[in-house]
C-alpha cells in the first residue's frame, strides 16, 4: 500500500466521494447500440472509466454438435480482459477470474433471453473490456443485454446492473475502483425492472441484516437509471436520435 491510497478520504464531512459523487449518485454513463458491422448485435458502454465492447453472434449452429441442447438455445459467454485495460498488464490469457465473471454473467443473462425458442443453437456473447475501473461486470452485463436486444433476439427484459457497496460505515451506490479496494463492501446487482426479478446478486465484504437490505434496495434504483439508459440506446438506434 503506498502512502496515497492509506491517506485517501472515501467520504467527506459533507458525504462527498473520493470521485465527488454523492453517495446516491451512479458515475457518468453512455451506451450506444448497434456499433459492429459484422456482429449480429453489439454494443458498447462507458460507465465512469470502465470502457467495455460487446458483440453477439448467433442464434447459429452448436460447434460441436454434441454441445446443442434438442430443447432450448444455449448461451455461451467470454468476458475478456484486454491486456492495456489495467494498469499492469493483463496476460491475454484467460485467467480464473474471467472464467468466473463469464459463468457468472451468462447465468444472469439466461432468464432474461428466450432460448427455448431456438433449440439447437447456440446465441455467444464476446465480452471484451477495453479498459476497467471497477464494477466491470455490471457495465458489462448491462452492455450485454443490449447488444441482445440489438441482435433481435427476444428477450423477457433488459437486464440491468449495478453495483451498491459499504465505503466509510455509509451504503453508496456504484462502488469505484478506488471503494473497491479500500472500502468494506461491494454488491454487483444485475436486476429485470420490468419483471422486478435479481438475476445477479454478489457480496464482497460483510454486511449486517440491514445494510444488507439497504444495500439491495440502492443497487436496484442504480440498475432502474442504468435502464433508462439501455432503453435510450436501443430507441436511439432504431427510432433514431435526430444526430445520424
Ligand atoms: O470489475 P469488477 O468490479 O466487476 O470485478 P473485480 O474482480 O471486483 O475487479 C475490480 C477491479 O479491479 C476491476 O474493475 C479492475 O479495475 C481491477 N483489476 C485489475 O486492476 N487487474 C486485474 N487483473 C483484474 C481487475
Amino acid at each position: 500500500m503506498g502512502g496515497r491510497e492509506a491517506t485517501m478520504v472515501l467520504l467527506d464531512e459533507n458525504g462527498i466521494r473520493c470521485d465527488g459523487r454523492k453517495v446516491d449518485e451512479t458515475r457518468k454513463i453512455t451506451i450506444k447500440a448497434g456499433v459492429l458491422k459484422n456482429a449480429d448485435g453489439s454494443a458498447y458502454i462507458e460507465f465512469g472509466d470502465n470502457k467495455i465492447l460487446v458483440g453477439i453472434f448467433g442464434p447459429r449452429d452448436v460447434h460441436p454438435k454434441h454441445m446443442s441442447d434438442t430443447d432450448t438455445g444455449i448461451l455461451r459467454v467470454r468476458y475478456h480482459m484486454e491486456p492495456f485495460s489495467v494498469t499492469e498488464r493483463k496476460n491475454p490469457a484467460p485467467s480464473r477470474r474471467e472464467i468466473e465473471i463469464s459463468k457468472v454473467i451468462k447465468e444472469a443473462l439466461e432468464p432474461a433471453v428466450m432460448l427455448e425458442k431456438f433449440p439447437r443453437t447456440a446465441v455467444d456473447v464476446f465480452i471484451e473490456i477495453l479498459q476497467a475501473d471497477g464494477g466491470t461486470r455490471c457495465a458489462a452485463l448491462s452492455a450485454a443485454s443490449v447488444a441482445l436486444a440489438d441482435a433481435g433476439i427476444p428477450m423477457r427484459d433488459l437486464v440491468a446492473a449495478c453495483a451498491s457497496g459499504k465505503v466509510a460505515d455509509t451504503i453508496v451506490l456504484d462502488v469505484n475502483n478506488e471503494e473497491d479496494q479500500a472500502g468494506q463492501a461491494d454488491m454487483p446487482i444485475g436486476y429485470m425492472p420490468n419483471l422486478k426479478k435479481i438475476t445477479l446478486l454478489q457480496l464482497d465484504g460483510i454486511l449486517t441484516p440491514e445494510e444488507y437490505k439497504k444495500c439491495v434496495e440502492v443497487g436496484v434504483n442504480g440498475c432502474k437509471i442504468v435502464y433508462e439508459l439501455q432503453k435510450k440506446a436501443l430507441t436511439d438506434k432504431y427510432f433514431g436520435n435526430g444526430s445520424d
